[in-house]
């Protein structure tokens, strides 16, 4: 007994030391990616977002990108995971030319922006100036909330291809991304007005964005009247009626985030929900790297979504830790696929990006089978949560 006691003891310690040593490599490798694109970012003094049809470095938009966040928030997690200060360095340097975007109120994305880069930020290092970046965004985040809706307004449709769609108060599903930033801001201040606006929000998005196979529509056009909904329609999905696959992930991270804060079980179990549906869908390759859309037409000649399958990993690690499911064998699926040859790129090879074959928005004919910062920004916060 005491012999095959020893035994299963060196076998799971010899199991645990080849996972924290694959991460390490995996770690190691991405490392060396994002040295040389600092490099790129450094001489240009912009911030990388994906490549063009041309082959060159495609950077944000400096007026204002909902992308903007995820390199320097790649670099805080760089930071996080070696304790390099080169990391801290670029990530301050590039955070700061988009601060000034905090007193924004033309679109939903400051969440995303300023949790991912100051969010990060203020975790590692306990910077004030930082969290009052943090607070500030929450504020301009917060006056694009209708209460009457109970949501925050995604998108202006006053021009863009927005105004062409005949909403009033388009809500998408990526908007659960912004409420981290919300529930972060109570925290700092001790205020729960933008709390109190996230869980709104959180519980506006419970009843209307779900179907009954747990997949979500990815906008719901509100009348910011009556909050009455007018329309269930798709932005970057196939069809009004098909499962986006970045949607899906977002609605996944989002209420695993919304669980987190307030220890909800309705958001454990919307959570848990999504989470079935996304791991045991039957279209999904062997893999588990999903198509652009669940139900795109022509599968199985359809761009793959890495993005999608980063940011669904990176939920399931935190969503395994309060669920009593076991979403370990699909993390590691995910996770040895993204680490695989097909999708990391070779060290110096896809203009320094770590992650091929993404796909920004299909039906708007842009970023097809690209790498995309956020896809690399959730591969590292993914891999740095398996390192904890
Ligand atoms: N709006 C964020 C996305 O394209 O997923």
């Amino acid at each position: 007994m005491k012999t095959l006691n020893s035994t299963l003891i060196l076998l799971a310690l010899t199991l645990f030391i080849s996972c924290s040593s694959k991460n390490e490599s995996e770690l190691d490798k991405a490392a060396q990616q994002f040295t040389l694109l600092v490099k790129d970012a450094d001489a240009a003094n912009k911030i990388p977002r994906t490549v063009t049809a041309e082959g060159e470095i495609h950077w944000t938009n400096p007026r204002f990108d909902w992308t903007e966040g995820f390199f320097p928030g790649s670099c805080w997690y760089l930071y996080e995971a070696t304790n390099d200060e080169k990391w801290k360095k670029a990530a301050e340097k590039f955070q700061s030319l988009f601060e000034k975007h905090k007193y924004k109120t033309t679109n939903h994305d400051l969440g995303f922006v300023f949790n991912c880069s100051y969010g990060n930020g203020y975790r590692l290092t306990n910077n004030k100036d930082f969290k009052n970046v943090m607070t500030t965004a929450a504020d301009f985040l917060s006056t694009r909330f209708n209460s009457n809706v109970g949501c925050i307004k995604s998108w202006d449709v006053t021009s863009g291809w927005q105004a062409e769609r005949g909403w009033k108060f388009p809500v998408i599903i990526d908007n659960m991304m912004n409420l981290e930033l919300l529930f972060e801001a109570s925290k700092l201040t001790g205020n729960d007005k933008y709390k109190n606006i996230a869980i709104a929000h959180a519980n506006t998005t419970l009843k209307n964005h779900f179907r009954d196979d747990n997949s979500s529509f990815h906008v719901i056009d509100y009348d910011p009247e009556t909050g009455e909904v007018r329309n269930k329609h798709t932005a970057q999905g196939f069809a009004h009626t098909s499962a986006w696959a970045r949607g899906q992930a977002w609605g996944l991270y989002g209420y695993t985030v919304c669980y987190r804060y307030t220890k909800d079980e309705k958001y454990l179990e919307q959570a848990e929900k999504i989470a079935k549906f996304i791991t045991e869908y039957k279209g999904t390759p062997e893999d588990g790297i999903p198509y652009w859309d669940y139900n795109a037409p022509n599968i199985p000649n359809e761009p793959r979504d890495v993005s999608a399958a980063a940011i669904t990993a990176s939920a399931l690690i935190e969503l395994d830790s309060f669920s009593n499911n076991n979403y370990q064998p699909a993390i590691d699926k995910i996770m040895i696929s993204l680490a695989s040859d097909k999708y990391t790129a070779e060290v110096g090879e896809n203009n320094h990006f770590i992650l091929k074959h993404s796909v920004g928005s299909i039906p708007h004919g842009n970023e097809i089978d690209v790498p995309l910062n956020y896809a690399d920004y959730y591969y590292l916060e993914a891999l740095v949560r398996l390192k904890k």
